[in-house]
């Protein structure tokens, strides 16, 4: 499974690449303004840090709108990813959009039937987000097993990626439910690293190593 990291901060994204297990950014309107920066300066600075796939959303309502500021994203860096609403007009958009060769993330999705949409017209990546379903009361991973069972029974091409993740249960789960990709912020991603037993086992070991007779 892929990991991208969720987060508009150029610092984070720069720490997190540097780990070496970071495959790709996915970014969205609130994280850009969390930044306080302008889009296109700092769009430009993260495709510089990061060689993988960097979703870019768009903030249009019309089909016509989104693709061209889709197209307008696109020409920024080879590996933008053009990010789109799940809503009837930026389904249109993914459908012209896939067919001129872009990539592109559906985003803002709830159900199962939202992601054939965007699977029906080739996007490249359908991003349900289970953290905010978890918070009305759903279980947010049902959706991603269920995309994950329609994709598979019709072939489709488009990856799962699991998003709005918030602790490390959720990535453990959309790795067993065969998601494609899960991305995280910063905090989530560098709790994956811990475990307090392998703490403690490393502090033993380097203590007994300590007291190893040296030549
Ligand atoms: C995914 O692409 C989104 O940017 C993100 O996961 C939204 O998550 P949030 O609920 O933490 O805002």
């Amino acid at each position: 499974m892929k990991l991208f990291i969720d987060t508009a901060d150029v610092s984070q994204i720069k720490e997190a690449w540097s780990w070496g297990i970071v495959d790709g950014v996915t970014t969205n309107p609130s994280h850009v303004l969390k930044t306080g920066r302008e889009p296109l300066g700092l769009y430009k600075e993260i495709c510089e840090l990061v060689d993988g796939p960097i979703s870019l959303e768009t903030v249009s309502l019309t089909a016509a709108e989104i693709v061209k500021e889709g197209r307008s994203l696109a020409k920024i860096h080879p590996n933008v990813v053009i990010k789109v609403p799940l809503v009837r007009e930026g389904i249109k958009a993914v459908k012209t959009l896939s067919a001129e060769g872009f990539r592109t993330n559906v985003t803002v999705t709830y159900s199962p039937v939202q992601a054939l949409l965007a699977a029906k017209v080739g996007a490249t990546y359908i991003s349900p987000f289970v953290g905010r379903l978890d918070a009305v009361g759903h279980v947010g991973m049902d959706v991603v097993r269920q995309i994950r069972a329609i994709y598979t029974n019709y072939g489709f091409k488009t990856q799962v990626l699991t998003a709005a993740v918030r602790h490390p249960i959720h990535v453990l789960e959309a790795a067993l439910a065969g998601s494609d990709v899960c991305t995280m912020n910063f905090e989530v991603l560098a709790q994956l690293y811990h475990h307090p037993l392998t703490d403690l086992t490393l502090d033993t070991f380097l203590k007994d190593w300590a007291k190893v007779p040296k030549a």
